[in-house]
């Protein structure tokens, strides 16, 4: 692989990189407001100048520039090498670069700072990107000093209502057009753009239109600075009270990658942000997964319930046992659910085989819309897990949630062990009522409606999970809380159900399913980029 020195290091590069990819990918941070590496090179903030030394026995490229002699008190004549944007400097072989040992360029990045900090209102304790902020950070790291204009700042429009997600401040923004590229680039959208030079720069809507696409909210969050911010997050958390955990989204077969951001203190989780992952969600995420983190608190079942009153979970699978033993395992059947994970459904199939039950269905959420970018229409995160499971272990493919009903109104199936909220077609749920179902549920829905015994089952925040997309990956999704109210991981709940039918399964543990599984869908473990990576990006 070729390379080329940087600060006195050799950084490898692939054909076609810049400085600044080439230098990221090695883990050593080039300051910088405007380069994304998602996003294409706008070179307009110049955080990232770097020296570019010359060729050995060749002159540099000088400017002559003035400086302050604070011994003469005026300005004499100087000279200094032009320096080169790193997010636009294409990456050679033995090129020698100075970065942070260049006093040049450690010069140009405190006068950028300053420079972007001129008419910035520093309302930082009031900002909610405070804690996450680059101006912040790199105010430290480049800068450190007082602002020498005593000048008021230019106002600018605060508070502008961009759309149902977003919200702008124009005396925050640096206008590094990342807003602007995310919506030409990714999303194909025109909707913002930058109106006015210097000073008097601003990002505008375009005319008549609001910030009103599918994926407004990476708007917010590729804006380095407080300027974007997301109504749905504005004024709840201060981030450094938020720890983070890996998460899969859980809105559709997709399966990006996320953070899931969490308040140990309260134990409730504020927000998802993408994490880096090129195989499945590049550096993004739909709005429709961002917000998904809502669920973890809403509409939640925290109690079990006998008959629609709320019951201990204890009483609850004696009642369930009571309720599924006499049927005879011809006439149980085992519904999976394609929104739980591989754990969750891979308990109950194991209590299928163990029971003899021959017979398996399994649903979901219905499908939505979905678009080229990363919505799919598959609103499950886990349709690909249960189908691999059940090939591999019940000898073939669940029928659909239809033929479950259809079998209940035919008289073949005489009591229902469910897993899972909501199903496939929602007109055919009250069908189900015609026989027991013992349901281990999330959220309220529809099987929760028709539940005679109702177990509450802990969301994916709330334990360690395996998800495979639609892409065939399997990736861990990690535990950020703790189970809400009464709820479980449904795994236990089937054990639990086991234990009072007097059936014994192959495993006590979380991690026994997980060697299971590692068996049957080769798991990509954890992917992605780490936390690291991504507050640099
Ligand atoms: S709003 Fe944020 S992302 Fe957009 S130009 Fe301003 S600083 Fe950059
Ligand atoms: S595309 Fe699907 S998986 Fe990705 S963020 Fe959106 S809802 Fe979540
Ligand atoms: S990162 Fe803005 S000019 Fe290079």
């Amino acid at each position: 692989m070729p390379t080329f020195l940087l600060d006195d290091r050799e950084i490898e590069f692939n054909p076609g990189d810049t400085v600044i990819a080439a230098a990221e990918r090695a883990g050593v941070d080039i300051p910088h407001y405007c380069w994304h590496p998602g996003l294409s090179t706008a070179a307009n903030c110049r955080m990232c100048l770097v020296e570019l030394l010359p060729p050995e026995g060749r002159p540099a490229l000088l400017l002559d520039v003035l400086r302050f002699d604070e011994e003469k008190g005026d300005y004499v004549l100087a000279r200094k090498p032009k320096l080169q944007p790193a997010c636009q400097l294409g990456a050679v072989a033995g090129m020698r670069i100075k970065s942070q040992t260049s006093e040049h360029a450690v010069e140009a990045r405190a006068a950028v700072q300053e420079f972007l900090l001129l008419n910035h209102p520093v309302d930082c304790p009031i900002c909610d990107q405070a804690g996450e902020c680059r101006l912040q950070d790199y105010w430290l790291e480049h800068s450190g000093k007082k602002k020498r204009m005593q000048d008021e700042i230019l106002h600018r429009p605060k508070a502008v209502d961009f759309g149902p997600t977003i919200v702008y401040d124009a005396e925050r923004c640096i206008v590094c057009t990342r807003c602007v590229r995310f919506c030409d680039e990714v999303v194909g959208d025109h909707v913002l753009d930058k109106r006015e030079r210097g000073n008097l720069g601003e990002i505008v809507l375009a005319p008549g239109r609001k910030l009103d696409h599918e994926y407004t909210l990476m708007t917010e969050h590729v804006c380095p600075v407080g300027a974007l911010t997301a109504k749905d997050f504005r004024f709840k958390a201060r981030v450094w009270f938020l720890r983070s955990v890996r998460s899969v989204c859980q809105g559709c077969a997709t399966g990006c990658n996320a953070y899931t951001d969490y308040d140990p203190r309260n134990q409730t989780v504020y927000r998802h942000r993408p994490r880096e992952n090129q195989a499945v969600n590049k550096y993004w995420m739909c709005d429709e997964g961002v917000l998904d983190y809502r669920r973890v608190h809403d509409g939640r079942i925290l109690t079990a319930r006998v008959a629609g009153k709320k019951a201990s979970v204890e009483d609850a699978l004696a009642e369930a046992a009571q309720r599924l033993a006499p049927v005879g395992k011809d006439k149980l059947a085992i519904l999976l659910s394609f929104t739980h994970s591989s754990e969750d459904n891979l308990a109950l199939i194991e209590l299928a085989r163990a029971l003899g039950v021959g017979q398996a269905y399994a649903t979901g959420r219905p499908s939505g819309s979905g678009d080229k970018i990363l919505r799919h229409t598959d609103k499950n995160p886990n349709r690909a897990g249960v189908s691999q499971l059940a090939q591999a272990l019940l000898g073939g493919l669940p029928l659909d949630f239809s033929a479950l009903v259809a079998a209940v109104e035919g008289g073949s199936v005489g009591a229902v062990l469910a897993l899972g909220s909501s199903v496939e077609d929602a007109a055919l749920a009250a069908k189900l009522k015609r026989v027991p179902v013992v349901a281990i549920s999330t959220f309220e829905g529809e099987l929760a409606q028709q539940a005679a015994v109702l177990l509450p089952a802990s969301s994916w925040a709330e334990a360690d999970g395996t998800f495979v997309n639609a892409g065939g990956l399997a990736q861990v999704s990690e535990k950020a809380i703790e189970p809400q109210g009464e709820s479980q991981p449904a795994w236990r709940h089937v054990l639990g159900v086991a234990g009072k039918l007097g059936v014994s399964l192959p495993f006590s543990r979380a991690k026994d399913l997980a060697k299971v599984l590692s068996a049957h869908a080769p798991k990509a473990g954890v992917s992605g980029s780490s936390a690291a990576a991504e507050a640099q990006a």
